[in-house]
């Protein structure tokens, strides 16, 4: 819990280690409520360290020390001090390498925090990433001390059979009183906090993977018996994804075996933990009855993710916390690419960048903004955020469209070879695709240092004498936190231009040879861009496939964006040109509503919509991001002030005149596409489920008996979770008159599936149903919620504070109230994940003056409160700035 005041850790301070760690042999005798840790490290002076005191101080929380012994010789009390977080040796060897052996206990159960070793259910794990193996043993516990590891586990045979550490299982054997034991080795230098164990009654399913030199690795996934026939999918997403790393990056695999185990208490997604992987059951288990379509791909994004790490984070990881998306950007940019190969380019691309706008944009407008890698914080785990993961990634994806795929390749090849078994910066990162492109990227560094979305406002002039096309463009970030000037930044800008038939224009720009598709380098604050031989004014394609992170602000008329939504080439662009029309739409709406004024719908986004319709579409699920309007949450951040009674208002009447202009056609979508489909998950099964349940959502707006039957038909005969689900959240949304017992249903039905009931919370929680805020409070009290399963509080809390703006800003302030009582409940059980839920007080600022007081004094109980960890208290005390 928080000391007097927080400490800031500061970028500028950071200093190389004074000591190493060659070496580490683990022993742990694993129990419930008391687990001994033995520790045995070969250790020496850094040679680089320019510091002459003979002090040693580790790092330690929550241990409790039982002996120490340097090259044998137990230390006496006077020889070390202990304080809450350190362990400090007064006098270690300064001229030869020496043996520090401790022997600490330790009590997984009470470990609420899921940090360092604790009990999911029956099963004993850890998560080291990013302090927690000092929550196992004293340790230097920062990335740049790399050590091989040793590791032995002795348990009971009959309560944990499994043991599992990183690397090869090396020798095991049997002890008296019913136990056993196990030792694992691991080659390859790591630092601690990829560190991994876990130890339970586990069931595996196992493959094989031969490696383009040939070498087989064994795989296999851990999961508790019950769920071991949800694993198919994520091996093949795990096989799919080694494939993929060898064929686009050349990386191999390095060890013999490469393990996953799905866990049901985690604080996020999943871990790279050498050779162990550690998973939130969610990203592992799946089944078509449980799991819908969208899990399903998440599954294979964030397998792959955790694999792509063993290169980027494992052998060659980061030099301190400062750098993470050194690690993380470039991995989430790798599984961005790899799922997009896998399904459909164009719609990851699209589903990407909706998060982006939507989250890491607030994020970074926000008082919690800060760059890609953070100069200071107060609490790491408060900066595993969308800016460092996704910003990140586009940070990246921005160098590839710079450097282009083999430019980009040579650079990735330069980088690990150059750093294999290192711990770096970001600035090397920069460095060996500089280097091994003969380019410079000075400019382009200013991404990693500066926070906050740059605007790019571009206007377009034409001259019909010249036969000319001037783009003039200017970019202009706001003031962030503790950055109130910002600089110019090197954005690229990719562009196509459409002639007035359809057909693409050819680009003529400078003496370069003609292209149909250009990227633009803009690198000053203020630049023109010129395009000759135009015989007429062609309509611009900008930024195409969102080539830089930034909000484009370029006047464009209702009629050039339904002409985008027909012509334009970029599949981005074409659904971005449909959003930005109907968001124009809805803007206009808002308005009218609050001049109370009467709503008229605009003919133009009908005769749009049922343009694209006739079509003959191949991908459906294109098709329905084309036909989906733009989300509550994007159009709030598009408000000055958010008002989310408009927003909500505006949205329906439109998707109301959608229905009803193009009922017909829904009708027949829908009864075209409806199949029986269990278990089919290829990407035009996945599409038929898409259009399908999106034309059922818009005829369900429609209130109407007849659609209403179409939703309980489909809920009581899905065979697959997507439309059971899709079924369901239609019905409780509607005034459907089955709606309490559909959701009775529905839990009766899965009751001992975890994962389906945090849908069943988060359904509620997200409904727009006027009974929502009581549905959630009572909620909290059912016997399947706990505050102490992260899965169960994201589903309740998180969704509820995240995804239902409307309910959870509701005038009177109750949510807000809501939110705090919960967080500071559960602070005292888990200080990140409670930190995470703060998240919905956060944007204060954008909304009405009596919301931000109900706000502030929310934050203020947060900061005020006496036992408030420094995880809770960094994000409440710096949104109140
Ligand atoms: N490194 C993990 C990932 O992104 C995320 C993580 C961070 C997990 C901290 C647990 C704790 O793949
Ligand atoms: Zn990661």
């Amino acid at each position: 819990m928080r000391e007097a005041s927080p400490q800031t850790i500061y970028l500028k301070d950071y200093t190389f280690p004074e000591y190493l760690i060659d070496s580490v042999e683990l022993s742990l005798v694993l129990s419930e409520e008391d687990t001994r840790v033995v520790s045995k490290m070969m250790m020496q002076k850094n040679p680089d360290s320019e510091n002459r005191e003979s002090l040693l101080e580790l790092a330690g929380e929550e241990l409790e020390l039982i002996s120490l012994a340097i090259d044998g010789k137990a230390l006496s009390d006077d020889d070390y001090q202990l304080s809450e977080e350190h362990l400090q040796i007064a006098e270690v060897p300064q001229e030869q390498p020496f043996i520090l052996a401790i022997e600490n206990k330790i009590n997984p159960k009470a470990n609420t925090a899921l940090e360092g070793l604790y009990l999911s259910k029956q099963m004993l794990c850890t998560q080291c990433e990013a302090q927690g193996f000092r929550k196992i043993t004293y340790f230097l516990d920062r990335p740049d001390i790399m050590s091989t590891f040793k590791t032995t586990l002795i348990a009971d045979k009959d309560k944990y059979p499994v043991l599992l550490s990183n690397g090869n299982k090396v020798a095991e054997g049997e002890l008296q009183n019913n136990r056993h034991w196990v030792t694992w080795e691991d080659p390859f230098k790591k630092p601690c906090y990829l560190f991994a164990l876990v130890a339970g009654d586990l069931s595996c399913i196992e493959d094989k993977f031969v490696t383009m030199s040939g070498r087989e690795i064994s795989l296999q996934i851990f999961v508790e018996a019950e769920d071991i026939d949800k694993c198919e999918h994520a091996m093949d997403s795990l096989k799919n994804a080694m494939r993929w790393d060898e064929q686009v990056y050349g990386r191999e695999y390095d060890l013999d075996l490469y393990m996953i185990v799905a866990v049901s208490h985690f604080n996020m997604g999943a871990m790279e933990n050498k050779g162990l992987n550690i998973f939130n059951t969610k990203f592992v288990l799946a089944r078509p009855d449980t799991a819908t379509d969208s899990d399903y791909e998440h599954i294979e994004g964030v397998i792959a993710h955790e694999y792509f790490h063993n290169w980027t984070g494992n052998r060659v990881t980061c030099r301190d916390w400062f750098q993470l998306s050194l690690k993380e950007g470039f991995t989430v940019f790798r599984d961005q690419e790899f799922s997009g190969d896998q399904t459909s380019k164009a719609i990851k691309r699209i589903e990407d960048v909706k998060l982006l706008r939507t989250r890491q944009f607030a994020e970074d407008a926000g008082p919690l903004a800060h760059p890609i890698r953070p100069d200071s914080y107060i609490e790491i785990n408060n900066f595993y955020t969308l800016t460092v993961y996704e910003k990140g990634a586009e940070v990246v994806r921005m160098i590839h469209t710079l450097l282009g795929v083999e430019g980009f390749r040579r650079g990735s090849d330069l980088y690990f070879q150059r750093h294999d078994g290192q711990a770096v910066t970001c600035d090397d990162f920069v460095s060996a695709m500089e280097d091994a492109n003969a380019i410079d990227l000075s400019l382009f560094r200013r991404w990693y240092s500066q926070a906050g979305t740059p605007e790019l406002s571009v206007k377009q002039v034409y001259d019909s004498e010249q036969q000319c096309l001037t783009l003039e463009m200017q970019q202009s970030s706001s003031p962030t936190p503790r950055q109130q000037t910002k600089k110019p930044l090197h954005i690229p800008v990719k562009l196509g231009l459409i002639n007035s038939d359809g057909t693409t224009e050819k680009i003529n720009y400078q003496s370069r040879p003609v292209v149909e598709e250009i990227v633009l380098e803009l690198k000053q604050e203020k630049q023109t861009f010129e395009f000759n031989n135009l015989a007429s004014k062609p309509v611009v394609s900008l930024l195409r496939g969102f080539s830089a992170p930034v909000v484009l602000k370029m006047e464009q008329s209702l009629e050039e964006l339904a002409f985008l939504v027909r012509h334009d080439s970029d599949t981005f662009n074409r659904w971005e040109a449909g959003q930005k029309m109907s968001g124009t739409i809805i803007f206009s709406l808002i308005e009218a509503i609050q001049k109370s004024e009467q709503l008229k719908f605009n003919n133009l986004l009908l005769s749009s919509l049922s343009h694209v319709l006739q079509q003959d579409w191949e991908d459906l699920s294109y098709l329905s991001l084309l036909l989906s309007l733009p989300d509550e949450s994007y159009l709030a951040s598009q408000m000055k002030i958010i008002d989310v009674e408009a927003i909500h208002e505006a949205r329906e009447f439109i998707k109301k005149s959608i229905a009803e202009g193009l009922e017909s056609v829904f009708v027949s979508l829908y009864k075209q596409n409806h199949k029986d489909e269990s278990g089919c998950f290829d990407a035009a099964a996945i599409g038929r489920r898409r259009i399908k349940n999106l034309a059922l959502s818009y005829l369900s707006s429609l209130d109407n008996q007849q659609f209403y039957e179409f939703s309980e038909q489909q809920y009581h005969t899905a065979k697959n979770m997507t439309d059971q689900l899709a079924a369901l959240s239609l019905i409780i949304e509607s005034k459907h008159p089955s709606k309490e017992i559909c959701l009775q249903q529905f839990y009766e039905q899965w009751q001992h599936e975890a994962l389906v009931i945090d849908k069943w919370f988060a359904l509620q929680a997200c409904s727009r149903s006027s009974q929502t805020f009581d549905t959630v409070k009572t909620l909290t009290q059912h016997s399947a919620f706990s505050l102490n399963n992260p899965n169960r509080v994201r589903s309740l809390i998180g969704a509820f504070s995240q995804s239902n703006q409307l309910h959870f800003h509701a005038e009177n302030g109750q949510g807000y109230q809501f939110l705090v009582e919960n967080v500071i409940a559960l602070n005292r059980i888990n200080p990140q994940v409670a930190a995470r839920m703060v998240v919905g007080l956060t944007q204060w600022k954008r909304f009405d003056y009596e919301r931000q007081q109900k706000m502030k004094t929310a934050l203020n109980q947060l900061v005020n409160t006496a036992e408030i960890s420094k995880d809770v208290f960094e994000v409440a005390s710096k949104s109140l700035l």
